[in-house]
């Protein structure tokens, strides 16, 4: 497995690629969920890169940039065992320059629901994408559905510049007991955990209401809340695939979306109905 810290041996690499290529962008501290993501690469592609960058202009002030877990050598064992190809490790001097046309997230929906909490972080993700599929040149991106805003927005930003990549959404892996796998898991306490099986219980609570008929947003979101008692909810929505905000669930063409915060850190879950 070859590791590149520089855009150009990475280009070069490239260069010299037959057939398709799988991109998997990470900010590292790698789980079994961002290995899903490479399994499904490695399986769908001739070749297979992951990127491992902690992106900065994703983070607003005071949010977790500086302490933002780093594991990297833990991350390219991980990789080299799953068949990855290349890693590309670039630091921040090798991805922007002082001078740099804005990248903005479309207004309606990147300033909604985590771009109304954390506005300006879906500018830097679309960002330093768009500067990485510059970079790979894939032919399908990797992105897990438990981001599902950030998916809805990267394909939407695909379309838009006429990029000939195809964006594949992958499954939410969860731990046994339900909490969703996450990076951010790592500042949670054991108390913080068990609190945090709550996120997870309340979407499986929602599903049970919508195989006993109830279909009605409203309802749903009282539910999920109950089963969320006592949480810091930031909050509970349920969108269509388009993320419109939606009073009916639409089967096949909905997103529940929940986001509390556990011991200081910031969950988010989804379910995809
Ligand atoms: P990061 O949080 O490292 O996640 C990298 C990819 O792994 C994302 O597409 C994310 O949706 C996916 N992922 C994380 N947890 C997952 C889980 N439990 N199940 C399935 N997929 C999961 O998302 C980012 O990095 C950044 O915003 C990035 C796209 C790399 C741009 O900086």
């Amino acid at each position: 497995m070859k590791i590149f810290k520089t855009i150009n041996e990475l280009k070069n690499y490239r260069k010299d690629c037959k057939g398709s290529v799988g991109f998997v962008p990470t900010m590292g501290a790698l789980h079994n969920g961002h290995l899903s993501l490479i399994k499904n690469s490695v399986e769908q592609n001739d070749k297979t890169i992951v990127s491992i960058f902690v992106n900065p202009t994703q983070f607003l002030p005071g949010e977790d940039l500086d302490i933002y877990p780093k594991r990297e050598l833990a991350d390219i064992k991980i990789c080299e065992l799953a068949g990855v190809d290349a890693v590309f490790i670039p630091n921040t001097k090798e991805i922007y320059g002082e001078i740099e046309p804005q990248i903005l997230a479309p207004n309606k929906k990147g300033y909604i629901l985590e771009g109304l909490k954390r506005p300006g972080h879906f500018d830097g993700v679309l960002r330093v994408v768009l500067k990485l599929f510059g970079i790979v040149n894939p032919t399908n991106a990797y992105f897990g559905k438990k981001d599902a805003q950030q998916l809805y927005l990267i394909k939407n930003m695909v379309n838009s510049f006429f990029l000939d990549i195809s964006i594949v959404g992958c499954e939410i892996v969860r731990e046994e007991d339900g909490l969703a796998l996450s990076s951010r898991n790592l500042y949670l306490s054991l108390e913080d955990r068990t609190e945090a099986l709550k996120i997870s219980k309340s979407l499986k609570v929602a599903s049970q209401a919508m195989i006993k008929g109830v279909f009605d947003c409203k309802k749903i979101k009282k539910i999920m809340s109950e089963t969320m008692e006592n949480m810091d909810i930031e909050y509970i929505e349920i969108v269509d695939r388009d993320f419109n905000k939606i009073d009916k669930i639409i089967l096949k063409n909905s997103i529940i979306l929940v986001v509390a915060i556990v011991g200081g850190t910031r969950l988010i879950d989804n379910l995809w109905i």
